[in-house]
């Protein structure tokens, strides 16, 4: 029997009870809690606290991080919790006391120390994820205020920064610690004196007793008693003891439990779920037992796994070893087990009944023989963990840290009295079918045999055969996942036989598990500014991001956190579900009854510019819904109905393209020498292909708009953020039709663009400004528009990255000397142009990479396809043309059987040199580089120790690579080489600032003051930046191709000392590709990276030990931003190199929308000894006071990561015989990795699979 929420409030006759909790120290009383409502939403609407930020709301960026503390009456102590506030139902908190970023300091009042030391330290950049990292680090001190090295990392693994690259944050929460040997940031062995980052002696001590009091109304012991909370459509009880549990779930059978919400808070929010009734038992004294018995612990349900975690760690302290090898497994899996956050709220039970295929803790339980309790009535809800002889539990993800795992395992193994002879063996894996399962044919084919190779194989055998899938198995990886279940158990097998006989040859060579980081060394180095005479000149300094403090305090202002207008209303956007398909019809009668909502707007009210045709991706936006909340707006744009006519064909890969011949024109080519000749002259002749995947751009502010109509003159006033305010203005004027001085376009700051904001923000921008525009003059309502996109939306309908394949034909000589080059260079662009011309045109100015071909072809195809529109991404084509060049020299090393580094250096630009397009090569500064970086890293011995090292070991191997980059510095489309600059000086002496860039974390208006201070001559503190505003500043280029120093700073120079409104044009630019001639670039930025690795060749894992990175930024503007910039863009090329995978089904749809399914780099992916050094005496007379553009060239450093992971993959194909060149596709993922590292395991899978 289940009952609709209104039957429900009949029966219950009540509108229901007082949510009573605290936030930052102030008693809210709510009498009505509204079930369906989060904390984070309540924060942010109702009582204006927008510290805490949305970036994902499914609990894996950590940008919501905030401090739940509850009194435990039991042990009579207040516990303090990180929560994601995205995941926690409002209804939960009931005698709770929440602390936000806001309550523990603010910049007007008194920082805390965590926040003062992230921001002085240059730990933020956009800021976004700043007040979750802040808060994370909080909670961590008020519960452990002298927390380990290990602490720390583990506090941090919920928590993602796009933009940083993690090194100054760990750094500085790491300074107190002494597992952490944090170098200083000196200039080294400069003949200048030493300069810091930043100075410690600044910081605040920690003084634990200056902190926020817990509530002491809330420390008394009260009495518990049932609690129910009504809303719209959910009913929630939070009953308080079992019995009465049991009658409530026999009452309202349909009713769901919910004890951390981490996974129905997921099912609700993004699989559109509902539950009229929701029970919350994580108070109940029976399901919070933890009781010790003789044959293991007991277990309540609504135990959570940092409970569990705390409880099984201190049983490992006590007990003897032989009876923790179970609990040692647990805390193995609990240790990868999502992040810090969600292990404070999640259960045991919320885990098991889940029954995921990849759940963590089932292969586990299920191996280790625990038994579960569940009941009706009567029975106590319990697991009872069993003590296994020799246990070892596995979880292999794409990331190390806070991933779902690809494959999970629990082996256990029980021998017969003081013999290797197996009496009892399981072995279980989640990921090989819908449910966790046993190996039960394996396990029983092992009975009563000897623990030796022969059973080795038997195993390995039988487990091919038995751990099958079918080729098109859901997850896909299907070679990996059933190599891994044969690379597990081998793992299982070396670790048994070392405990039985205590010595093992192979066990010494094979890591096992892979652990934290014991210890960082984290170097920066820049050359210091020589002491001048006059002291308001900053120029050269590293100082602090202006908006540093705000964005560790929660004050900085995104495009969400304007306060709501009083009559604002929400949009959310209704998208197409086909990749190729005409509408037939749009049924809006549905969503017009979900309550609040205004409008549907569509094609049709659209009163400027429009064109329409058929949908051709899979989030195509088709209209909109416009209603009082947000989620009514997005209720209802579930409710809309549309029928489509499918088209065919679709296409999704660059392959489909070329099969399809589906082009854009037009199409590139480049060519300078003599290719036939070349490859007529060449000892050799090689051919390869390399494919290099997407990348989503993963700002952690999505995009917003609020467009406010303002009622005259068909005026529209918007803020956005986005990279291109005046892009922005021209698009909606067009849509609108009305003369672009009628709109405004306002931008504060973003919380991160990577270009991702520099064209694609517009289909948001547009569409909020068509609604607001509608409601206003057709519906008379006069009523300002906002959305922010939700995480899985704005990945479904903006692109990122684009896709590229290249295939090369090589001529080499004997000594590695490359004569002649062919390439070809496929994009995938998507449904529309975008930027993608201007894209593969820099692939392909980038080619050579660094390389002197004499003899070159290039070739560039831009693809049509059913995709959303890949756009701009840092780097912008050039990582992807230096990639594929990277590859062929790769192959040309190994075909040679020489070191990659003789051959990279050998082939080298010289000064002078010209490029493909026929541009010298001035001021070259590589040689530099490469000398500098093969000293910072001791290359020489580094590889020699590595080389000892794949001698000693079979199963891991190291790699080392170093890479040079050579990067062009100006946007290729001449017309945008351009900027302008306003600035107001007011009879008090203060002057107020304005330029065309857009602040996006990179540090833009700081060095824009920086230069204002140093050309007017007054200092930094009377200068000041509002915005970037269309009606300050007009017709701007974007934020974008790294110029924007350059050109905003030259603006702001040249206005300064002429003293009149200035537009400033980079001279004398114009390539033009019929000719091959005219300059491409204003000048080159350039860069060296040594990177070394290990790679687990059993599972394909990888950990990076070692970057060292040499970068040429000219005369630094400020080396602390700069040095930012150098690690933030390296750690974005760590992801796009080895980690992040955009994934679609064959019709175009993209599964990938989240940070649950997409993996950015995280805070374990930091090399663990990283150096970054800039080139000193490099002025570059280019560019503003002899500075260099940095945003984009560091990035594809981390190219040097592939091509050790390339490197060490090499050594381990040689031990099973296999030489020369082998195709590695990018990303380097543990799949692509393990594949490559072809043995006799890979090979039983293929023989079972006919592969
Ligand atoms: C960001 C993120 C990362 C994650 N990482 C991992 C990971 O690494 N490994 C992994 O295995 N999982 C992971 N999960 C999944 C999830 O966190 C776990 O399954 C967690 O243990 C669920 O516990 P919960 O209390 O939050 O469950 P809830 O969401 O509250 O409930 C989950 C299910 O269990 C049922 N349930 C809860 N308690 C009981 C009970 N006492 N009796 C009967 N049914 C009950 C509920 O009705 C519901 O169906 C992740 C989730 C998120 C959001
Ligand atoms: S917004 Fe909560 S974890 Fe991302
Ligand atoms: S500073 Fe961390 S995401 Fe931008």
């Amino acid at each position: 029997m289940s009952f609709t929420v209104e039957e429900t409030k009949i029966k219950l006759q009540s509108t229901g009870d007082d949510l009573v909790f605290f936030v930052n120290g102030k008693k809210i009383t709510e009498k009505n809690a509204e079930p369906e409502i989060t904390l984070l939403t309540y924060l942010r609407r109702s009582l204006g606290l927008t510290g805490t930020k949305l970036g994902c709301a499914e609990g894996g960026c950590g940008a919501c991080t905030l401090m739940v503390s509850k009194y435990h009456p039991h042990q009579n102590r207040i516990i303090h919790h990180a929560v994601n506030a995205c995941l926690a139902p409002l209804c939960s908190l009931h005698h709770c006391a929440v602390t936000t970023v806001e309550g523990i300091g603010s910049v007007a009042s008194k920082l805390h120390p965590v926040q003062e030391r992230i921001a002085k330290a240059h730990g933020s950049q956009c800021g976004f994820c700043t007040p979750g990292i802040v808060m994370s680090m909080y909670a961590l001190l008020r519960s452990n205020p002298q927390p380990s090295m290990h602490d720390i990392q583990e506090a941090f693994q919920g928590n993602l920064c796009r933009c940083t690259g993690y090194r100054p944050i760990l750094e500085v929460t790491c300074l107190k610690t002494h597992s952490c040997e944090v170098k200083p940031t000196v200039d080294d062995n400069s003949m200048l004196p030493a300069q810091k980052l930043y100075d410690q002696s600044e910081f605040m001590p920690l003084d634990p007793t200056q902190e926020i009091i817990f509530p002491p109304e809330l420390m008394v012991r009260i009495k518990l008693r049932e609690l129910r909370f009504v809303g719209e459509r959910v009913l929630w009880i939070q009953p308080c003891s079992l019995k009465e549990l049991l009658e409530l779930k026999a009452t309202y059978p349909n009713a769901k439990l919910v004890v951390g919400n981490t996974e129905v808070g997921i099912e609700m929010k993004f699989k559109n779920l509902l539950y009229p009734v929701i029970l919350a038992p994580a108070y109940i004294p029976e399901l919070n037992i933890i009781q010790h018995t003789q044959d293991g612990i007991e277990v309540g349900a609504s135990v959570t796994l940092t409970v569990l975690g705390d409880v099984l760690r201190a049983a490992v302290k006590k007990l003897p070893t032989h009876q923790t090898e179970v609990f040692e497994a647990v805390l193995e899996q609990l240790r990868w087990f999502a992040g810090q956050q969600i292990r404070n709220v999640a259960a045991v039970g919320g885990n098991i009944m889940t029954a995921s295929p990849i759940s963590d803790l089932n292969p586990v339980f299920m191996a280790a023989g625990c038994k579960l309790t569940v009941m009706s009535k009567g029975a106590t809800f319990l697991l009872l963990f069993f003590c296994g002889q020799y246990f070892s539990a596995f979880k292999q993800s794409p990331r190390k840290e806070d991933d779902i795992a690809i494959v999970t395992s629990g082996m256990n193994v029980l021998f017969k009295e003081k013999s290797n002879i197996v009496q009892s063996i399981r072995i279980s894996y989640g990921g090989m079918a819908p449910v966790t399962v046993l190996a039960t044919a394996t396990c029983n084919r092992l009975l009563n045999r000897q623990w030796n190779e022969e059973l080795l194989e038997q195993a390995c055998t039988s487990l091919a055969e038995e751990m099958s899938l079918s080729p098109s198995a859901p997850g896909g990886m299907v070679t990996y996942r059933r190599t891994l279940t044969i690379s597990l158990f081998y793992k299982f097998f070396l670790t048994v036989q070392h405990k039985l006989v205590h010595i093992n040859r192979h066990l010494a060579t094979l890591s096992v598990h892979c652990v934290f980081a014991d210890c960082f060394t984290l170097f920066p180095c820049f050359q210091a500014v020589p002491p001048g005479d006059n002291s308001d000149d900053v120029v050269g300094h590293p100082i602090m991001h202006l908006s540093a403090l705000k964005h560790a305090t929660g004050e900085a202002i995104y495009c969400d956190d304007i306060p709501c207008y009083e009559n604002e209303l929400r949009l959310a956007l209704v998208t197409s579900t086909k990749a190729h398909a005409l509408i037939k019809s749009i049924d809006t009668s549905d969503a017009m009854e979900v309550p609040g909502v205004v409008a549907f707007i569509s094609a049709k009210d659209i009163p400027g510019s429009n064109l329409t045709g058929p949908v051709t991706c899979v989030g195509h936006i088709v209209g909109a819904i416009v209603a009082d909340t947000q989620a009514h707006a997005q209720r209802a744009a579930k409710a809309v109905k549309i029928s489509y006519e499918e088209l065919h064909p679709v296409i999704v890969t660059i392959q489909d393209a070329i099969a399809n011949k589906s082009f854009y024109q037009p199409v590139r080519s480049m060519e300078r020498g003599d290719v036939a000749q070349g490859f007529k002259d060449s000892d050799h002749i090689l051919h390869g292909k390399m494919h290099i995947g997407g990348q989503e751009q993963f700002y952690l502010e999505t995009n917003c708009t609020v467009a406010v109509p303002r009622g005259e003159d068909g005026e529209m006033e918007l803020f956005v953020s986005t990279q291109a305010a005046s892009k922005t203005q021209a698009l909606v004027a067009k849509a609108l039709g009305v003369p672009a001085n009628r709109v405004v376009c306002r931008v504060k700051r973003m919380g991160g663009g990577f270009g991702g904001k520099e064209s694609r923000s517009t289909i948001l921008s547009t569409v909020v400004a068509v609604a607001a525009y509608t409601l206003a003059f057709f519906f008379r309502t006069k009523r300002p528009v906002r959305c922010m996109l939700d995480r899985d939306e704005d990945m479904l309908v903006t692109g990122g990255r684009h896709p590229f394949f290249g295939h090369y034909k090589v001529g080499y000589m004997n000594n590695g000397r490359v004569n002649a080059l062919d390439v070809t260079l496929y994009s995938n662009a998507g449904n529309s142009m975008d930027l993608s011309l201007s894209i593969l045109e820099r692939a392909l100015f980038h080619m050579d990479n660094s390389y002197n071909i004499p003899n070159i072809h290039g070739t560039g195809y831009i693809c049509k396809t059913n995709l959303p529109s890949n756009s701009a991404f840092r780097g912008f084509g050039g990582p992807q043309g230096m990639m594929i060049a990277e590859s062929w020299m790769s192959d040309v090393a190994l075909s040679c059987g020489l070191p990659a580094e003789e051959v990279r250096r050998m082939n080298m630009y010289k000064e002078g040199d010209f490029t493909p397009f026929n541009q010298r090569l001035d001021q070259f500064t590589i040689d530099l580089c490469w000398e500098e970086c093969m000293q910072l890293s001791d290359f020489n011995m580094r590889k020699e120790a590595v080389e000892q090292y794949n001698r000693q070991h079979r199963w891991t191997k190291r790699g080392l690579a170093i890479i040079p980059t050579k990067f062009g510095i100006s946007y290729t489309a001449v017309f945008l080489n351009q900027a302008g600059a306003l600035v107001h000086v007011y009879s008090d002496g203060s002057v107020l600032l304005t330029h065309g860039g857009t602040e996006m974390g990179q540090g833009l208006h700081t060095k824009m003051v920086q230069v204002a201070s140093k050309t007017l001559g007054i200092p930094c503190s009377k200068i000041h930046i509002t915005e970037t505003s269309t009606n300050t500043v007009p017709n701007t280029s974007p934020t974008a191709a790294s110029v924007s120093s350059d050109l905003n700073g030259m603006a702001v120079y040249i206005l300064i000392e002429l003293r009149m409104i200035i537009f400033y044009r980079t001279p004398d630019l114009g390539y033009d590709f019929n000719t091959n001639s005219g300059r491409a670039f204003n000048y080159f930025s350039y860069g060296v990276a040594v990177s070394e690795v290990e790679i687990d060749c059993l599972t394909g894992s990888h950990k990076n030990l070692h970057t060292s990175i040499v970068m040429d930024v000219g005369k630094s503007l400020n080396p602390a931003l700069d040095i930012g910039q150098v690690e933030g863009g390296f750690m974005q090329g760590l992801g796009l190199f080895t980690l992040e995978e955009l994934r679609y089904s064959p019709d175009g749809y993209l599964y990938t929308r989240g940070p649950g399914m997409y993996k950015i780099p995280s805070f374990g992916d930091i090399p663990i000894e990283l150096k970054v050094s800039l080139l000193r005496d490099a002025p570059n007379e280019k560019a503003i006071f002899s500075s260099k553009a940095v945003g984009e060239p560091p990035l594809f450093l981390a190219a040097s990561v592939f091509y050790a992971i390339k490197d060490a993959i090499t050594v381990a194909r040689a031990e099973s015989g296999l030489t020369g060149p082998f195709r590695l596709d990018s990303p380097a993922t543990p799949e692509r990795i393990r594949n490559a590292c072809e043995d006799k395991f890979t090979k039983l899978v293929c023989i079972n699979f006919h592969c």
